[in-house]
């Protein structure tokens, strides 16, 4: 007998806008995700455009990416940015002390950032030095980004080839402050917020949307403290929360696991909803109205680095798992779009649950691509509310870590989410059987919707650790799903174990 849920999804009562940056990335330089995984520069053999390699550009492309952050991550607040501008060969070498030690040609800087940009046609998040730079540091930065007038930064930007002012809206102020950032306190670091911001100006009708280094995972003080003291200078205040199975150091292996921790990990990424609803009613006290928005600039699983690889490159593989991770963080920021209106997920390539793997000239997209490239089309999306009557749990006998003989937690077996588009009011539903073993049959009750058709994919496998590997890129990649019907306002889904569906209702 597989799993049974029912459910309403109330068209009539529609909720907020799901935020296109919702779907956003982050690159730090870290590891392999910038330099081979995004940038081989223009004279490698790897084929590219001007540097950028052109396999995972075209990847990259399909997912419709909204925003990407960069350069950092811990990374940027040791990056000094006018390293990273002129000629490539006159530029220095720096140690990248966070990151493995290892030299930082800085080949891949401003103007090759935001050309990736302009190749992806997503929109740039910078985030600048507050840890180990100056105020002057910054303000000159913004300068040289968005300034048209005659002044030292922007003519110093005309000088290396770039006429016209780029058009840069979100912009960072330090990243984790409270850690990697400067081991600030949240009184320290907002004052220091607030005199770095003052100098961030606007110019040439380039407005900034101005993020501050908010919490790490359930530091509420850090959220309480910065709203209280800085919540008017800024647009928005960020969060980061990785899926860490067993806590931190992260000794998880990415692909050998047993069901005890499949079913920790994911009820680790739901705990990403108790976050978002303690620090938004931290937020709510101070800001009702919800001006700021919250900004999940760091999300994923972070498991061990693979054995043989660098460890301080965080390399990892990415599994079934981890899109089954991917798509309950969704729904949740769905859930949560009156507040949440950026996340980008750590990283785009080679770096944690990463969209893409590279080994020298050959990629693979992973199934954490694969749930990006299905949801898509939630993007900008109206979302409208799924009410599950019926939820059946999932519970394994044991927690992972051996720790407690009793059973774990039990967790929801399915999940849901509903998006209308605005264009021509495609109805987009996705689900998730969270049960590795189980199928499970779906009702939905339309409430006050009349689609016709019901058409859709899934993304599943026969293991919970399938992959993709260089020699099997496509093990994991989505199929049609011919498991919907349709009929009197009543669509019922039989989601295979452990599965990933996206459906479209016209
Ligand atoms: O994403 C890897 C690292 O995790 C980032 O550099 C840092 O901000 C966080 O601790």
């Amino acid at each position: 007998m597989p799993l049974a849920a029912s459910a309403t999804l109330r068209a009539a009562t529609p909720g907020p806008v799901v935020h296109r940056n919702l779907y956003g990335h982050f690159a730090e330089h870290l590891g392999r995700g910038i330099y081979e995984g995004l940038w081989v520069g223009p004279d490698s053999p790897i084929p590219n455009t001007r540097g950028i390699r052109d396999d995972v550009l075209a990847a990259l492309k399909a997912l419709d990416i909204p925003v990407l952050r960069w350069p950092g991550g811990c990374f940027a607040d040791e990056y000094h940015w006018k390293d990273g501008i002129g000629p490539r060969e006159q530029r220095p070498r720096i140690l990248n002390t966070h990151w493995g030690a290892v030299v930082e040609n800085n080949h891949f800087g401003t103007h090759e950032f935001m050309d990736l940009c302009e190749q992806l046609g997503c929109e740039p998040y910078i985030c600048g030095n507050v840890g180990s730079g100056e105020v002057r540091e910054m303000m000159e930065w913004v300068e040289y980004l968005t300034s048209d007038a005659s002044s030292p930064m922007a003519d110093l930007r005309r000088k290396n080839g770039r006429e016209k002012p780029w058009r840069v809206r979100y912009f960072g102020v330090g990243n984790e402050s409270w850690g990697c950032g400067g081991s600030m306190r949240p009184e320290y670091y907002a004052d220091e917020y607030r005199r770095y911001n003052t100098f961030c100006k606007n110019h040439s009708g380039n407005q900034l949307y101005r993020i501050a280094c908010g919490a790490n995972v359930d530091d509420y003080r850090w959220t309480e403290v910065l709203m209280r003291e800085a919540g008017r200078n800024m647009d928005g205040l960020s969060l980061h929360y990785y899926t860490l199975p067993t806590g931190w150091p992260p000794k998880e292996s990415a692909t050998q696991f047993d069901e005890p921790m499949w079913h920790l990990t994911l009820s680790k990424a739901l705990h990403m909803e108790t976050l978002i609803r303690r620090h938004g009613a931290i937020m709510d006290v101070h800001d009702p109205e919800k001006r700021v928005g919250m900004i999940i600039d760091e999300w994923g699983t972070w498991f061990a680095p693979e054995p043989g690889s660098t460890p301080g490159f965080l390399y990892q593989q990415n599994t079934l798992r981890d899109a089954l991770v991917a798509a309950l963080h969704f729904h949740i920021f769905h859930r949560h779009a009156d507040r949440v209106v950026m996340t980008n997920i750590a990283q785009t390539v080679n770096v944690l649950q990463a969209m893409i793997l590279t080994d020298g000239p050959r990629m693979l997209r992973t199934p954490t691509y694969w749930v990006f490239e299905m949801f898509k089309a939630h993007q900008g999306g109206t979302t409208l509310p799924v009410d599950l009557h019926d939820a059946p749990a999932y519970s394994v006998e044991a927690d992972a870590s051996g720790a407690t003989t009793g059973p774990a937690a039990p967790i929801p077996a399915v999940s849901a989410s509903a998006t209308r588009r605005a264009a021509d009011g495609v109805v987009h539903v996705s689900l998730a059987n969270l049960h590795p073993r189980e199928s499970a049959r779906v009702e939905l009750r339309l409430d006050q919707l009349a689609a016709k058709r019901v058409s859709g994919r899934v993304l599943t496998a026969s293991a919970m650790n399938a992959h993709n590997t260089f020699d099997a890129p496509d093990a994991v990649r989505p199929a049609r799903f011919t498991g919907a019907t349709l009929a009197d306002r009543v669509l019922v889904a039989e989601l295979p174990p452990m599965s990933v569906v996206a459906l479209e209702l016209a």
